[in-house]
């Protein structure tokens, strides 16, 4: 289905030229989109903007220039995690949307700064990229939740595995709780499931017992920067202690959902980045009364159904089993796969239609406040490893 708003009045500025920078640019031109600015280190910045036609440059990571430009709308912040915060108040005081890479950032005593910025009568309009909730069939978990199909639910598990961060070799700065954040793999991947799993209830995680641990104690790096995923020759390594988790086990206990049929539900989840041969398994099981729904990032288009007394079913994106609440978030038909770069564009048609509407779309992507209570869980769950007992989280975040 095309988008009921044309969207190419708007224009884009994207920070930071990495892995998933270009993720960001690919999906917003095939959303029709203007990618007008570009900034990231000079070099880089002006290789992205040669590639990928892109008018205006801002290299030396100066993203104060790109936001003076009056020809950016909406910034797309993909830099490291450290910088998200600084760069997001920047924007939001520019007077531009944002859309800003997870984790929002590195504290929630930052994140909440974030929270009250973006709450200003008047404010632009804020989203962080937990775009896991606009694959098709996580939309379609979500509303079959709500329209009690699956009946109360009792339980919800699964995992997040990646294997990237296997090998002592194997080097990012979200190794570095100093570049990333005092939590890697659950901060890096994990949110991505709490959140999903929050956006399918429509109730947030209240408490956690976690148990975090770090195979590699120490890990060899290269000297100097490298991208996501880059190989980097061991020989020219250097030894390094290690002080974020490569693995992790959460028990989650979430909250009331407005619809009734999510009400105090656990949760279970294992994260792990060293779980060889698993490239971005992201599962999630739902149970209820009546039924079940499983479904796993890397067979996207399949839905598995579970009854107890009926034989179970696949159902298939695109096609009857689908309900018309996800038929604005998929573009092709049954048989023809979307995935990954699919999630980002649904998600960045969602924001930029509620922007183009003047804010009367839903806003399903997740806000500022989203991002500040994954911030605040992250911390609940390294004090709860830390003290082996359950965290609950004080109050709600808004
Ligand atoms: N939503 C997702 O699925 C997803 C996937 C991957 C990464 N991410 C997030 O995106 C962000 C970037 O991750 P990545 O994997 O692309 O990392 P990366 O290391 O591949 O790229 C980071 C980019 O930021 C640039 N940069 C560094 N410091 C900067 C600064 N001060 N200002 C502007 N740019 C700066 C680097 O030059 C590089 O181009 C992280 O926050 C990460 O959590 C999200």
């Amino acid at each position: 289905m095309s988008s009921p708003t044309p969207l190419h009045t708007l224009r884009a500025g994207v920070i930071g030229t990495g892995f998933i920078g270009p993720v960001h640019i690919e999906a917003l031109k095939r959303l029709g989109v203007q990618v007008t600015a570009i900034c990231g280190s000079t070099r880089s910045a002006r290789a992205t903007a040669e590639q990928w036609g892109i008018p205006e440059v801002y290299g030396d990571y100066d993203y104060e220039a790109m936001y003076r430009s009056p020809n950016v709308d909406v910034v797309h912040i993909t830099s490291p995690n450290k910088v998200h915060v600084a760069q997001s108040l920047a924007a939001l005081r520019a007077g531009k949307h944002v859309v800003c890479e997870k984790p929002l950032g590195m504290t929630s005593r930052e994140t909440a700064k974030v929270v009250a910025a973006s709450a200003r009568k008047g404010a632009p309009v804020f989203a962080v990229n937990y775009m896991c909730r606009f694959f098709p069939a996580v939309l379609q978990m979500r509303a079959m939740v709500r329209r009690g199909d699956l009946g109360n639910i009792i339980h919800v598990q699964g995992h997040f595995f990646q294997d990237w961060l296997l090998h002592q070799t194997d080097y990012n700065w979200r190794v570095l709780a100093s570049e990333g954040g005092k939590l890697r793999a659950v901060g890096d991947i994990g949110t991505h499931w709490i959140d999903a799993v929050s956006f399918i209830l429509g109730a947030r995680a209240e408490g956690v017992f976690a148990h975090l641990e770090t195979f590699h104690k120490t890990r060899l790096r290269p000297i100097g920067e490298v991208k996501t995923f880059a190989k980097v020759d061991p020989a020219t390594m250097v030894p390094y202690r290690v002080d974020t988790e490569d693995f992790g086990s959460l028990l989650l206990k979430f909250g009331r959902s407005a619809h009734g049929f999510a009400d105090g539900v656990h949760a279970n989840a294992s994260i792990s980045q060293v779980a060889a041969g698993w490239k971005c398994s992201l599962s999630v099981g739902i149970y209820g009364t009546k039924g079940s729904v499983r479904w796993d990032l890397q067979q996207p288009n399949e839905l598995l159904v579970g009854r107890r007394d009926e034989p179970n079913q696949v159902l298939q994106r695109g096609t009857a089993g689908f309900s018309e609440d996800v038929a604005g978030f998929t573009d092709y038909p049954g048989g023809h796969p979307e995935g990954f770069p699919d999630s980002h564009k649904m998600h960045y048609r969602a924001v930029y239609q509620h922007i183009a509407s003047g804010r009367k779309t839903e806003p399903l992507f997740a806000t500022a406040g989203d991002g500040h209570h994954e911030v605040r869980l992250c911390e609940a769950i390294l004090k709860s490893s830390r003290a082996k007992r359950w965290i609950r989280l004080a109050t709600p975040a808004a």
